[in-house]
């Protein structure tokens, strides 16, 4: 009976669970990238004037996504909780272009912070990745 009992809970669990998460498949996917992304955004601004191997690594992290983020975009997968607006697939090109200028940024991040450049160089960088996180942002996303 216990063992009965708690199948059915977990039954009931996992149907709470999923209804919760919504975003499933590839949605999901690129979604849970995007908030990794915020997070290494967080560190990064965080170590402008400390770890310059941390900045290195989360710019090197935004960057291999930012060279696979298309991917993860197949035509119309905008269903809910996806903010993403139908014009990315009227207008692929510049969104692979945004994306492009997302890695390139995330590169020059990246070799600043290897190559021992000061906090402010660092700020730069950090301020012109963050803009082409925005640029996208601004046209492509709820
Ligand atoms: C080429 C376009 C593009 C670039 C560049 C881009 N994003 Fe996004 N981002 C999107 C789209 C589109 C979505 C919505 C995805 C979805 O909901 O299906 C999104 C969603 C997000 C989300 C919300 C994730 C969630 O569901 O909670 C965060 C946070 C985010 N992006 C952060 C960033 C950061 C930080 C950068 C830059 C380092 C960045 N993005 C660069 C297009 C872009």
């Amino acid at each position: 009976m216990t063992r009965l009992i708690t199948a059915f809970t977990f039954v009931c669990l996992s149907t709470i669970s999923i209804a919760h998460e919504g975003a499933e498949g590839v949605i999901k996917e690129r979604m849970d990238r995007f908030k990794q992304n915020k997070e290494a955004m967080k560190s990064i601004k965080g170590n402008l004037s400390g770890d310059a191997a941390v900045i290195a690594q989360k710019a090197s992290e935004i960057e291999a996504w930012a060279n696979e983020m298309v991917n993860f975009f197949p035509e119309g997968s905008t269903q809910s909780p996806s903010e993403a607006l139908p014009a990315i697939w009227k207008e692929f090109d510049r969104f692979t272009e945004l994306a492009n200028a997302n890695a390139k940024a995330a590169g020059n991040l990246k070799t600043l912070a290897q190559s021992g450049a000061d906090a402010n160089a660092l700020t730069n960088g950090f301020k012109a990745l963050g803009k082409t996180c925005k640029d996208c942002h601004n046209d492509y996303k709820e």
